[in-house]
């Protein structure tokens, strides 16, 4: 066998297509386009990369970016107040933190600060409570962005066999919520996990998100799995590369995403989308 890949960037593009028109219908009705705060705090490159990556996106789509760059060393009384000003600007639909933050934060009273209704990162204790109480509002980028990959490629998790490997607040706990709310089986692996590769197996959709390049095994992939690696490792080469041995997962697996271009795409588009579902909420439009 040799899996389908899943183009990500082709999905993508298709969300982003269906968010720039919800938000030129958003300025023709409301006078003014929805608006993104992405804050950056510190100067990690990476963090840049994938800030920049989110301020290019708003304007491809129409959605007005807000930027606000913080030093490392900044006070985090000096976040907050800028935290409270956003809550409070009109013209801000949804206020994006970049993480990690640097280690004088504290994150989570940092993500509390965001006003629930602006938390477009789905990361608020409230919005992931929702999620884990079956009435997601606003869902975390990365676990929701591959909920869409998987529904447009047809694929349902319902009753299937899941196995998520990393339970990080960003991407696998969030993701265990939503494949339990799409009526998968869920098993979440982690750093205390004995015997990995048994549960990796078993997994008839796997969910990679660690951050180490080749932790899963080609040979570990059930035959005919769903593949979904959320992991981008940067190699001494230079090569950007996921957490799964990518040829020979495809050796076995049905569908694959690849590292770049399958999962980061969508957690793009779905920062957009949860823009608009924000804005259109805040003015009284959604579902209209
Ligand atoms: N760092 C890694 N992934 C994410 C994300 O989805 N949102 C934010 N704010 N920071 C991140």
């Amino acid at each position: 066998m040799s899996a389908q890949v899943i183009d990500g960037k082709a999905i993508a593009r298709t969300v982003q297509e269906r968010v720039s028109l919800r938000s030129a219908r958003f300025l023709q009705r409301h006078g003014r386009r929805p608006g993104l705060a992405v804050v950056l705090v510190g100067e990690s490159p990476a963090s840049q990369i994938y800030v920049k990556k989110k301020r290019d996106a708003c304007t491809a789509v129409g959605i007005q970016s807000f930027a606000a760059n913080f030093p490392a060393a900044c006070p985090p009384e000096a976040l907050l107040a800028h935290m409270d000003a956003l809550n409070g600007n009109d013209a801000v639909d949804g206020i994006l933190i970049q993480l990690p933050l640097p280690p004088q934060f504290d994150t989570e009273q940092i993500i509390e600060a965001i006003s629930v209704a602006k938390d477009v990162d789905g990361f608020h204790p409230y919005n992931i409570g929702r999620l884990a109480l079956r009435a997601p509002l606003l869902r975390s980028c990365t676990p929701a962005g591959i909920m869409t990959l998987l529904a447009e490629t047809g694929i349902s998790p319902k009753g299937m066999e899941a196995v998520i490997v990393g339970a990080s607040n960003i991407v696998g706990r969030p993701m265990a919520l939503e494949l339990l709310l799409a009526g998968a089986t869920v098993t979440v692996c982690h750093r205390f996990t004995q015997d990995l590769e048994t549960h990796v197996r078993r997994a008839q959709l796997l969910v990679a998100a660690v951050g180490k390049p080749g932790l899963i095994r080609g040979e570990w992939i059930r035959p005919g799995a769903v593949v979904i690696d959320v992991g981008i490792n940067r190699l001494p080469d230079g090569r950007l590369s996921g957490d799964v041995d990518f040829a020979g997962a495809s050796a076995r697996a049905a569908w694959i995403t690849p590292v770049p271009g399958g999962v980061g795409p969508l957690t793009v588009a779905t920062l957009l989308s949860n823009t608009l579902d924000a804005a259109e909420r805040r003015v009284g439009t959604a579902h209209v």
